[in-house]
């Protein structure tokens, strides 16, 4: 039987090139040797404050940039998560394996938490265990992430384990999968912490739909290190975040970028850098621009239907396991 994978981004704040390059382009790339399925997390986002016509919006949205991306929907099965009740009904019984510990110890728990002091919710504490409920769901095989998720996928792995010695086997163990380059793009403006999607600053990111014009600009005043020459080593993180990006767009090694750019200038570099994003992003932008919300809505709702058999039939295993009749 063909091996499944399963992945998901939220559909909140502003897509960059951190979820593209540490998830996305994988996805892209599996979905030829696997089976595929790849959600917008709704339920997920919504750990967090949305205004509820953003979210609408925003999950439509995330749905194109799979499309725009490569994501080819007569292969791999794209859908939005609050479509299929059983990811929340599955979270709940999964809840009831889950130490209270294993949660306290999420980094990306301690952040938010940290982040969104006044709104600390308990949606966000048990935000693992949904994510968790996600891949068992669909017997994951693989789960195809950046960095950042990883520790979420472990817990994933530990649930799947204890229930299965719990109640009998049931779900199969997901394996993560990452790719070293990719999976933790960092900031432009800070290369010790992690591109992302709530940064302070515009200038951490390039957002997948930047023009031309700012992605040069983002380009020019991204930090650089102290060194003069190009070279893919961790004593020059910037740099070498700036070469990773540039690799896995041009499907190069970071190697050959730096053998490329050794006897040049960080100037010279940049520019081509620039150049090299901002063609990659035009043609994203234009067949993401050329895609009709209606044909999202209609590939999102076939995604759900497709789904929804296996999902009924899991759940309906996990409940006869735990002995509700
Ligand atoms: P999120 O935007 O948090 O829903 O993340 C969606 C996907 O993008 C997850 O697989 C993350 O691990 C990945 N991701 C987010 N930020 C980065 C980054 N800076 N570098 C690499 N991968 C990232
Ligand atoms: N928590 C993931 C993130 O923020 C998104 C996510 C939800 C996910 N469910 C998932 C990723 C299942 C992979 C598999 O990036």
């Amino acid at each position: 039987m063909q091996k499944r994978i399963f992945s998901g981004i939220q559909p909140s704040g502003v897509l960059h090139l951190g979820n593209y390059l540490g998830a996305i382009k994988n996805w892209m790339e599996l979905q030829d040797k696997y089976e595929s399925i790849f959600c917008v997390v709704d339920l997920h986002a919504i750990t967090v404050p949305q205004k509820p016509e953003e979210l609408r919006q925003k999950t439509i949205e995330v749905a194109k940039i799979y499309l725009a991306a490569g994501i080819n929907p007569e292969k791999s099965t794209i859908f939005v998560q609050s479509h299929i009740p059983e990811h929340t009904e599955l979270a709940w019984i999964l809840n009831t394996i889950t130490k209270i510990p294993e949660l306290e110890r999420m980094t990306q728990f301690k952040d938010k938490s940290q982040e969104f002091r006044q709104h600390l919710n308990a949606g966000l504490f048990n935000y693992p265990i949904l994510m968790a409920a996600d891949i068992l769901l669909y017997d994951t095989n693989l789960v195809p992430v950046g960095e950042d998720q990883l520790q979420h996928v472990e817990i994933a792995r530990t649930l799947a384990k204890r229930f299965n010695t719990t109640f009998g086997k049931t779900f199969v163990i997901p394996e993560p999968f990452v790719v070293k380059e990719g999976m933790r793009i960092m900031g432009l403006d800070n290369p010790a912490q992690k591109m992302s999607k709530s940064a302070s600053s515009k200038y951490n990111y390039i957002a997948l739909t930047d023009s031309p014009e700012k992605i040069r600009e983002k380009i020019k005043r991204a930090v650089t290190d102290s060194g003069k020459t190009i070279k893919y080593s961790d004593d020059q993180p910037a740099i070498k975040n700036l070469i990773n990006i540039y690799a896995l767009l041009d499907n190069a090694k970071p190697k050959d970028i730096e053998d490329a750019y050794h006897k040049k200038g960080y100037a010279e570099f940049k520019k081509d850098l620039a150049e090299v994003i901002v063609d990659f992003l035009k043609d994203f932008q234009l067949k993401y621009n050329d895609i009709d919300d209606k044909e999202v809505m209609s590939i999102l709702q076939q995604g759900a239907e497709k789904l929804r058999p296996l999902a009924e039939k899991k759940m309906e295993e996990v409940k006869e396991k735990v002995g509700l009749i």
